[in-house]
């Protein structure tokens, strides 16, 4: 069955669109994750292990969505995770995406993979942005990237603490896939079958990695896979020491992604961390780690009064993100939710999707008689 923009109605229906537009490497690299995908699975999974309670007769005519997260005001509660190789995936990348969450007032984040450069991306944009940087062992890269992210005002600096080594995405293994794509005689047929894909990513050209692109060979045209960028570039020696220095040298706010032990939320509040996002980076490195939702809670009581607790990943749905607020996360942040609506149509599949999950998020307030983010609480969550 062929599918439009307008008839998908949520986000299997946009990635049922990603699926038809995209060659098979690159469909498979933003669906796939670590080993058996087990923790991928759980991460949306567990929110159908927890039900709503309404309260009604309350009659909320008007809700207010709203939240502060790490200093920044936003629109909805819910915001764009960073993700790498957007250009890759339809041709305007990291700038439909900025785009679309500037429309409905939110936050995205930029990958240190980003395919379109700082400068440009803080330039275009006025709502909250956040930089998301992977360490290199090439200190004089890490503080390039550093310099143009403050030189751009990007507001928040990410540090993701989960990828010290390649996760073991078997599906990227079987495709082979690399980035930029290599052409081997299977991907070239599996381009061949996805001609507007291919058209726009030949015609458009200049794919590259913005801030990568002077230090390092991948950024030019040599390919390799996502697993040997984190083995071979990243510093496998990262430590809290480390993030506490990284810490010191960014003026804003400042969180770490890829948080999941309570011992880690605190050492994050000791190092001056404003934020903690709770994520195990979409079940794409460490299988059989614990989903956030299942997670929140817990870090929730221990710190959610000294530090933004965001959860991140497996949000497919309004009412996910009512549970994970209800359960105390200040705001809930995806990757595939967007991915797939910019694979599926470029920014107004981006628009599309954050327009959906708004009114399902304001839906949902209404009938769970709540006029603003701060009235969800753990009364109105049972688990099973
Ligand atoms: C990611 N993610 C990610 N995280 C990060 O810190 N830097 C990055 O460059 C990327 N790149 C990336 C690419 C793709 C294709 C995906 C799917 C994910 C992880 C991302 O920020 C987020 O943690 C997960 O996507 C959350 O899970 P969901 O929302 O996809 O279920
Ligand atoms: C990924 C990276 C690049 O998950 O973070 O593919």
């Amino acid at each position: 069955m062929f599918r439009r923009l307008s008839s998908c109605h949520n986000i299997e229906d946009l990635r049922a669109l990603a699926k038809q537009r995209l060659p098979g490497p690159i469909f498979h690299y933003i669906d796939g994750a670590a080993d058996d995908e087990i923790t991928c699975r759980r991460n949306t999974a567990a929110f159908d292990d927890c039900d709503l309670v309404p309260n009604v007769l309350v009659g909320p005519e008007k809700v207010d969505m709203s939240v502060t997260v790490m200093g920044q005001k936003l629109a909805m509660p819910l915001f764009c995770s960073p993700t790498a190789l957007q250009r890759l995936f339809h041709h305007d990348g990291e700038r439909a995406v900025a785009r679309a969450a500037e429309k409905y007032g939110t936050m995205f984040g930029v990958s240190s993979l980003g395919t379109v450069s700082l400068a440009e991306i803080g330039a275009m944009t006025s709502t909250p942005k956040m930089f998301q940087f992977y360490f290199h062992k090439d200190r004089s890269l890490n503080a390039a990237m550093l310099a143009r992210a403050k030189q751009a005002k990007f507001d928040v600096l990410a540090l993701t603490v989960d990828t010290t080594t390649g996760g073991n995405r078997e599906r990227d293994l079987r495709t082979g896939f690399t980035t930029p794509p290599r052409l081997t005689l299977r991907s070239l047929l599996s381009f061949a079958v996805h001609p507007a894909w291919s058209l726009n990513y030949f015609a458009r050209g200049g794919f590259e990695l913005a801030e990568l692109k002077e230090h390092a060979r991948e950024g030019s045209d040599i390919a390799m896979s996502v697993s040997e960028y984190f083995s071979n570039l990243l510093d496998e020696s990262l430590n809290w020491s480390d993030a506490e220095a990284l810490r010191a040298q960014w003026p804003g706010p400042f969180c770490l992604k890829g948080v999941m032990s309570v011992e880690d939320a605190k050492r994050a509040i000791d190092i001056g961390a404003d934020g903690v996002m709770v994520s195990n980076h979409g079940g794409r490195q460490l299988d059989g780690s614990r989903a956030p939702f299942d997670q929140i809670a817990e870090i929730v009581d221990a710190v959610g009064d000294r530090i933004d607790v965001i959860l991140d990943g497996g949000v497919r749905r309004g009412t996910h993100v009512l549970k994970a607020l209800a359960a105390g996360a200040k705001a809930c942040s995806g990757g595939r939710m967007y991915l797939y609506a910019l694979a599926a149509a470029g920014q107004p599949g981006v628009e599309r999707v954050l327009g959906n999950l708004r009114a399902e998020i304001e839906r949902g307030m209404k009938l769970m008689g709540v006029r603003r983010v701060s009235d969800l609480n753990r009364s109105m969550l049972r688990y099973r």
